[in-house]
């Protein structure tokens, strides 16, 4: 039974502002027991505790399993072998795109296996941007993105002639300057391309709101789902999106595999990406035709145990229910806000828990963030320190780094409890 109350409940009781989730919470200690990860010592004598996820979340044993199942059971290339392994690869590699897809309410052929986030952001700039863009034209993404919802722009905007813009955010609480959104989103804009959950605020964009608002002004709206489809239920259907990325790795799953949601008018009319076996239907010396969809966009040999494993982290999600995760993080993280605010000289960016998901960053009066990871990790605990892939973001605050711890479907109070003691001490080592 996973959905159980549990002992983290006691210490939210002395919480002023905690508000009880509608949905049951995970029984998190039997979901610990699902990533072997969490028995491993971050140094000799020292528990581990893995506030990173945010960057790339640990595995469950269901995902190592079905990989190592594919590689010792059935390994072969898919869609070229008419025998039984190449067959029972293909059915297992297939059966996962189905069920990935099924997770965000995507039908088979609009779900496109791409490497990661990064890939899928790549795949529209490059193809839909350069059968689309000219100069003259507008790109808008926002100056709180991750980089890889910046530089394909970017690039493809050198290419193009087009000019990509930046809409601002609020500096106080990391949400979107929505009230300057008719300054930057005009006839002129092609694209606007937004993450739907920053991962350093953890801010939550009204994601539907954006997307109506870029399609009122014709143009098409890319949502980065790398930080929400880990963590909340998304329905693409539900966004009208035009087009989502995200990564597996993020979400319980390998590296090396993500998924571009694309609507299919978009991606038929769109060139391929990459050129090779598998996205074409004929091959003459004169020139080629092109595969139906999804496969139009899934050049050369595919990550087959990694898409495997990402129907894995899918099943094991959903096992859980999205509902749940979504309730625990934000349990955790409200629980973490309170918790951190009793630091002394401790400044958390971004919003109020009721805005945020699982991540707070965070600067340390008198403590470079590269020294908190430092003498955090000496006592177990793992956070990331640094731009965190979003350098713009950084500048418009006026600092170069924070330090960021970001929670999961593991994450514990005792956890969070452990964290404020040892940032404790660091300001103590510090002299603050
Ligand atoms: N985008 C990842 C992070 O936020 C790498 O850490």
């Amino acid at each position: 039974m996973r959905f159980v109350r549990n002992e983290h409940w006691t210490r939210t009781a002395e919480l002023k502002t905690f508000q009880e989730p509608e949905t049951h919470m995970l029984n998190v200690e039997q979901v610990r027991r699902d990533f072997p990860i969490l028995d491993v010592e971050a140094h000799a004598g020292v528990p581990l505790i893995y506030l990173d996820s945010a960057a790339s979340s640990q595995k469950p044993t269901a995902v190592i399993e079905a990989m190592n199942q594919y590689y010792r059971e059935y390994n072969a290339n898919v869609h070229r072998g008419i025998h039984r392994l190449s067959e029972d690869a293909t059915n297992a590699y297939e059966e996962a795109r189905g069920r990935i897809g099924r997770f965000i309410n995507a039908p088979y052929e609009e779900t496109i296996f791409t490497r990661n986030a990064t890939e899928s952001i790549n795949l529209i700039a490059y193809t839909w941007g350069r059968a689309n863009l000219r100069a003259g034209d507008e790109i808008l993404t926002t100056a709180l993105e991750h980089h890889a919802n910046i530089v394909p722009w970017q690039m493809i905007a050198e290419m193009t002639g087009a000019t990509v813009r930046y809409l601002p955010f609020n500096h106080e609480d990391g949400t979107l300057a929505l009230d300057q959104l008719p300054n930057y989103l005009t006839e002129r804009t092609k694209v606007f391309a937004f993450t739907a959950v920053s991962n350093v605020f953890g801010t939550i964009m009204p994601v539907r709101a954006l997307v109506d608002a870029a399609h009122a002004v014709g143009a098409i709206a890319v949502v980065d789902g790398a930080q929400a489809v880990p963590h909340k239920p998304v329905d693409v259907k539900a966004w009208d999106c035009d087009f989502m990325a995200f990564s597996s790795h993020k979400m319980c799953g390998p590296t090396g595999i993500g998924i571009l949601y694309g609507k299919r008018d978009l991606l038929a009319a769109m060139p391929p990406f990459m050129g090779g076996g598998d996205m074409i239907r004929r091959v003459t010396l004169a020139g080629s035709t092109w595969n139906d969809l999804p496969y139009k966009f899934e050049a050369g040999t595919p990550s087959i145990a990694e898409g495997i494993g990402l129907g894995a982290a899918v099943d094991y999600l959903t096992e859980l229910g999205m509902d749940n995760v979504h309730a625990h993080e934000a349990f955790i993280t409200n629980y973490a806000l309170e918790a951190l605010s009793d630091v002394k000289g401790l400044n958390i960016i971004g919003p109020p828990a009721n805005q945020r998901a699982g991540v707070a960053a965070f600067t340390l009066e008198g403590v470079h963030p590269h020294d908190i990871a430092q003498l955090l990790d000496a006592d177990g605990i793992a956070v990331r320190a640094g731009h965190h892939c979003a350098m713009p973001l950084h500048k418009e605050l006026g600092i170069t780094a924070t330090a960021r711890a970001s929670f999961y479907v593991h994450t514990t109070t005792a956890e969070i409890d452990a964290l404020v003691l040892s940032l404790n001490k660091a300001r103590k080592t510090f002299g603050y």
